[in-house]
């Protein structure tokens, strides 16, 4: 049709239980730094379990730009930075991902220099990254930042005491990797316990680097080590395990969810046990059934790990939108979380925000509507409620969507989800 643009959309007719069973792929949050990690070592690495996902294309770009050989079969990953002939990450790419800002500490500890633009805002809000320059400048990094980009070198990094103001992910990540190129002994309190950082340091580790701590608030990194060839298998994706057990909680049904910690979930699962459902798990396998009404969860507070995962607030929120009676949450991670709260509101979701807060009146049903995702973990709590309402929920822009999960269509639909994806 003249004019009218077409665009990719998955196309849900709601209101049927799910069961059966689906695998949750690779975590996002892993590979990427582990990706930016293999540029350490100048050797192979052999990366298993690695999602197909828009931003693990996008890392490859960065890694094949810097002059790294990369290859892909299935869910295995070839690396050799060997050839490495470059230090930048050009704009568009920067642009395509902003957690490339996490190839910062990576580049500078094999090439004592790098180029990046200014890793830009997203619709998260502002992404600052004061802390990551604050860090690596301890480590002896000197960084210009002008004309939107960060020009960074040093003439040897050197271990330091490092005392992050706020837990941040990124910046922990950063600081590991350049840490582990750098000379002595690097110390980081008030580091990020994200089951995510225990994950690079296990693979840093099997590089031949030395890091002890991960997972709690004091990380100590040895640096300056003979780096060798590695094989790692990333973690299984939390939020993605979330999202899917947000599916099953709003749909009903008996669900079981192979290849995940069921220990990195624990308070999802406390959450969406409160809300009704009946969740058991095994070392690997998290099954969740629900039959009678969703009730309200009545406070979710989004912290840093072991707390609330940010990233699971949005599809926990399509649940609470459709569960009996009234569930406050608090976002505290970031400062503007809830662009997806209007697309709801579109589905007949009874929603009121205010600045960090958002009060979520349950509703007896949700309608199907167009909608459009406005941020990764937005788009994903669209296709919850678009599984739960009743009616057919268009939901587009799904690039957003496709940046951190895998097919969604193809694993609900086993589940028993009529939903499609397809042009419109
Ligand atoms: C990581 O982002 C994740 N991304 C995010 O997941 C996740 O939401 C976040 O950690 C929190 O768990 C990746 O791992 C690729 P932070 P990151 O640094 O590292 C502020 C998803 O949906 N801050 O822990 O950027 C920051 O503004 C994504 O998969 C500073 O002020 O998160 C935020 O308010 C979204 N200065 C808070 O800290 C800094 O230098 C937490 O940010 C760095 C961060």
């Amino acid at each position: 049709m003249p004019g009218v643009e077409l665009v990719e959309a998955y196309v849900i007719q709601g209101g049927r239980p799910l069961n059966g069973f689906v695998r949750v792929h690779g975590a996002k949050n892993s590979v990427l730094p582990i990706l930016a990690a293999t540029i350490l070592s100048g050797k192979e690495s052999l990366i298993y379990n690695c999602p197909h996902l828009k931003d693990v294309d996008s890392s490859f770009r960065i890694l094949r730009h810097l002059g790294c050989v990369v290859r892909r079969q299935d869910e295995a990953v070839y690396i050799d930075s060997g050839p490495i002939a470059h230090h930048d990450v050009p704009d568009s790419l920067m642009r395509e991902m902003r957690s490339s800002v996490v190839f910062l500490g990576a580049i500078l500890g094999r090439q004592g220099k790098a180029v990046m633009s200014f890793p830009g805002g997203c619709e998260l809000g502002p992404r600052p990254i004061d802390l990551h320059l604050w860090a690596l400048r301890k480590l002896g990094a000197d960084i210009r930042e002008s004309g939107g980009n960060l020009y960074c070198e040093t003439n040897g990094l050197k271990g330091a005491e490092i005392s992050l103001s706020l837990p941040s992910v990124g910046a922990t990540e950063n600081i590991m990797l350049a840490a582990s190129a750098a000379k002595g002994v690097t110390r980081i309190q008030n580091a990020a316990c994200e089951p995510e950082i225990e994950d690079l340091q296990n693979f840093i580790n099997a590089m031949g680097g030395s890091i002890h701590g991960a997972g709690t608030p004091t990380v100590v990194v040895e640096g300056a080590r003979e780096f060798r060839r590695a094989e790692h298998s990333i973690i299984p994706d939390r939020i993605v395990a979330a999202t899917y057990m947000a599916c099953a909680a709003i749909a009903g049904g008996d669900v079981t969810l192979t290849g995940v910690n069921p220990a990195h979930l624990r308070t999802v699962t406390a959450a969406l046990s409160d809300a009704g459902c009946e969740i058991d798990v095994t070392e690997d396998s998290l099954r969740i059934a629900r039959s009678d009404a969703l009730k309200s969860m009545r406070q979710i507070r989004t912290m840093p790990y072991p707390g609330f995962p940010t990233d699971a607030q949005s599809p926990i929120m399509a649940v609470a939108a459709r569960a009996e009676g009234t569930t406050l949450f608090v976002e505290n991670i970031f400062e503007s979380r809830y662009r997806h709260v209007g697309e709801l509101t579109r589905m007949g979701a009874d929603i009121k925000v205010e600045g960090r807060i958002a009060v979520v009146s349950g509703v007896k049903k949700l309608y199907g509507a167009h909608v459009k995702a406005t941020d990764l973990r937005g788009g994903a709590a669209l296709v919850v409620a678009g599984i739960g309402a009743e009616g057919e929920t268009v939901v587009t822009e799904l690039d957003h969507i496709d940046r951190g999960y895998e097919s969604m269509h193809v694993a609900l639909s086993a589940l028993g989800a009529n939903m499609t994806r397809k042009t419109v």
